[in-house]
């Protein structure tokens, strides 16, 4: 099925529809296609992972449309501010703090306490978001491991049938991702490099942008990256219902007993992905118990994903 729309005004305010209700739009922006969902709808988050066949959640670019909404999204200073006046909309992206730990974007940010925002100069983005009312999430629209869309069609041939509909924008003018950088420390670190030269960035900011491997703040050792995310109390996984212990907060997947939260009752690994991080993060509220032990989830599609994260936050040094 063609699932390329003109981005009519009639086309755009359905696409909001869809953003707005829950589904998948892919739109264009000034680098690559972005497979596009309402940050605030977890379910249709975890329905970006799987249209990806992505092996784990990576945290998604929120992608707003107006500066001033910056603030008012996520912890901002004054580089911030500066450097989005000068270069948005554009091919750069910031990592900001989390201005609160609103779980309903907890997938979007992967469970981190930051989150990337971007203002991407394409019309029909921009038109897009505003029209929505609420920031798009969107990676690059193609599935895991092959090159990022710059064009409608490409968009068609790898995700035409996961996505409700798809805004043709014509062949992105920059062609590769944005310029990433991170300002949740002391220096601005540029974690992708991207069109956005660290000379540009540093001619507005005239001071010195590390690359994310000669960061003195950033830990070297690669063994850290196991150590992604972790909630405050030790978790086990795999764990069956008869072998949670009595100071364990369980949390359950399908049919299991005994479980204070269960990611899914129905076992549907969608709605499990979506209710993950909120659930971690209810879990390590209730300082009654010592731990947190999970059901199996099963290793296939976004059991994939799902199992990345909660092994990473078991890991024990
Ligand atoms: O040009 C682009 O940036 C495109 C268009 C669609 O906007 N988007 C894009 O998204 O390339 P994606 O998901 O393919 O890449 C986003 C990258 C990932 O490598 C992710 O790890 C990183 O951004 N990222 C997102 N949130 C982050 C955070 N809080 N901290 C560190 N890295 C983050
Ligand atoms: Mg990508």
């Amino acid at each position: 099925m063609n699932n390329i729309y003109t981005p009519s005004a009639e086309n755009i305010a359905r696409a909001a529809e869809i953003i707005k209700n829950g589904g998948l739009v892919s739109f264009p922006t000034d680098t690559v296609y972005g497979l596009g969902a309402n940050v605030y709808n977890a379910a249709a988050v975890a329905n970006i992972f799987k249209a990806k066949e992505r092996p784990l959640f990576d945290p998604l670019i929120s992608h707003i449309a107006n500066i001033d909404f910056l603030s008012e999204y996520a912890c901002t200073d004054e580089r911030a501010i500066t450097l989005a006046k000068h270069f948005w909309p554009g091919p750069l992206t910031f990592v900001l703090r989390r201005k609160d730990n609103n779980p309903a974007i907890d997938l979007a940010c992967a469970g981190l306490n930051s989150i990337a925002v971007r203002m991407p100069n394409h019309p029909v983005a921009l038109e897009l978001i505003r029209q929505s009312g609420v920031p798009i999430v969107a990676p690059s629209a193609n599935r895991f491991k092959t090159v990022s869309p710059t064009t409608a069609q490409h968009v068609q041939d790898s995700l035409g049938n996961k996505v409700d509909m798809i805004l043709d924008g014509g062949a992105c003018t920059i062609g590769v991702e944005t310029t990433i950088i991170d300002l949740t420390g002391k220096h601005i670190v540029i974690l992708r490099a991207g069109v956005m030269a660290k000379e540009e960035l540093e001619a507005i900011k005239r001071k010195k942008i590390y690359l994310s491997h000669d960061n003195p703040e950033l830990p070297k050792a690669p063994g850290q990256l196991l150590k992604h995310y972790a909630p405050r109390m030790p978790l086990r996984i795999n764990v069956a219902d008869h072998d949670v212990r009595e100071d364990e907060f369980f949390i359950g997947f399908g049919k299991v007993r005994g479980a204070r939260l269960n990611l899914s009752p129905s076992g549907n690994l969608c709605e499990a992905a979506a209710n993950l991080f909120a659930y971690l993060r209810e879990a390590e509220k209730h300082d009654e118990y010592k731990g947190i032990a999970m059901s199996p989830i099963p290793e296939n599609g976004l059991g994939l994903a799902i199992n990345d994260r909660i092994r990473r936050a078991s890991y024990k040094e």
